[in-house]
């Protein structure tokens, strides 16, 4: 079965034109339009109107390019400005924009850590993570996915031979879509007195008050070191961040090589940001739908026998081996459904499975759609 946009159900809150319904709930795929459940736009703002309209906008009055980096002939008030918003949404200090959340990490973590320091990283942490702390040089431990114990002993077994410590983990997990323990972290942080970071990729937008994320929802802001966020989901755009102190933020301008060595983003990415952070703080009802909608999902799920895990709008379903979820993937596909299959490496050996991503744009109907074709 294959969906044309029209069949988009009233309860779509959505006013858009066909034309932009179609990249919202929908996906062009070998000719077919499909119902897209594979897109981290959670909240639907990447055919959003009217933060379209600032885009094309901010396109007449600044022009499409930024020219250069921050450090050289790209640095403009509009982008202090979306700094300083981030900073008060996220009850930081301040806020440092990059152009993207694989570059902020790969650039970040070489900042903050080198040669001779030590990273302890959760085992399922992103690729951009990973990458950012081989590239440091410092050494890197991994503790088993969310295990507070298993950090712990790391920590003890490491507090005599290294100065300089670093946890590593995401709020959010992009292939479990379960969450840290965010409050047993930090009291490990402050108990051995290392630092922390942690990216809210998945989480930002979708959970805490405002949207500003799961750190948020603790309160406990200022106590972790580093907070990352990438504009790229939530806010339907392109770009990143990291909210930290001011003494922080000013030594990463000096030191981040992917912020000194890259032209910084178009101004009209830094104007829709700008506008989609003023959006997703509005969105609460939105996010509470969102969160319910996936949760009654993940119970009819497994309810019907499949193997479920997470709290967010990533809905994995574990099948196992590599054969089994591509055939689940082409079956979905057959019946009008765009649902990924994730394999090793990307997820462990054994556990290759489909990963749902429920939106605002999705509809009853298509929900519907979905689960029949399961
Ligand atoms: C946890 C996490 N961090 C960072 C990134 C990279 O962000 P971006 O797509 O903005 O490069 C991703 C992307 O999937 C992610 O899942």
């Amino acid at each position: 079965m294959s969906l044309e946009p029209d069949a988009l159900s009233a309860d779509n809150h959505r006013t858009c034109t066909p034309t932009q319904r179609r990249g919202g709930a929908f996906i062009e795929r070998q000719g077919r339009t499909l119902i897209d459940f594979s897109a981290n736009d959670y909240l639907g703002l990447s055919t959003h109107p009217e933060l379209a309209q600032v885009m094309a906008e901010a396109a007449l009055e600044y022009g499409t390019g930024s020219t250069g980096s921050r450090l050289v002939s790209g640095d403009r008030a509009i982008t202090h400005h979306l700094e300083a918003e981030l900073a008060a949404s996220m009850g930081a200090e301040s806020a440092l924009v990059f152009n993207s959340g694989y570059q902020m990490n790969v650039s970040l973590i070489p900042a903050i850590v080198g040669k001779g320091d030590l990273v302890i990283a959760d085992k399922f942490v992103h690729a951009s993570l990973i990458d950012g702390i081989r590239l440091s040089g410092a050494k890197l431990l991994r503790y088993r996915h969310n295990d507070m114990g298993h950090l712990e002993a790391r920590l003890q077994s490491a507090k005599h031979s290294f100065s300089r410590v670093l946890i590593v983990t995401e709020s959010v997990f992009s292939m479990e879509g379960d969450s840290a323990p965010i409050s047993e972290l930090i009291a490990l942080k402050s108990m051995y007195n290392c630092e922390l970071l942690i990216d809210e990729a998945h989480a930002w937008g979708v959970f805490g008050p405002n949207g500003m994320g799961l750190i948020a929802k603790e309160g406990v802001q200022n106590q972790c070191d580093y907070i990352t966020a990438t504009f790229g989901k939530s806010a339907g755009s392109a770009g990143a961040f990291v909210a930290c102190s001011k003494e922080r933020k000013n030594q990463l301008i000096n030191t981040c090589r992917g912020f000194i060595y890259s032209t910084a983003l178009p101004l009209p990415v830094i104007a829709v940001n700008r506008a989609a952070l003023t959006k997703i703080k509005s969105m609460n009802c939105e996010r509470e739908t969102l969160i319910q909608t996936a949760d009654q999902i993940r119970n009819t799920l497994s309810t019907a026998g499949f193997q479920t895990r997470g709290n967010s709008p990533i809905i994995p379903i574990i099948l196992g081996e590599n054969r089994t979820v591509l055939e689940a993937q082409s079956k979905l596909a057959l019946a009008g459904c765009n649902v990924i299959a994730m394999r090793p490496p990307t997820v462990p050996d054994g556990e290759a499975r489909l990963r749902i991503v429920i939106t605002t744009h999705h509809t009853q109907a298509h929900i519907q759609t979905l689960i029949e074709a399961l």
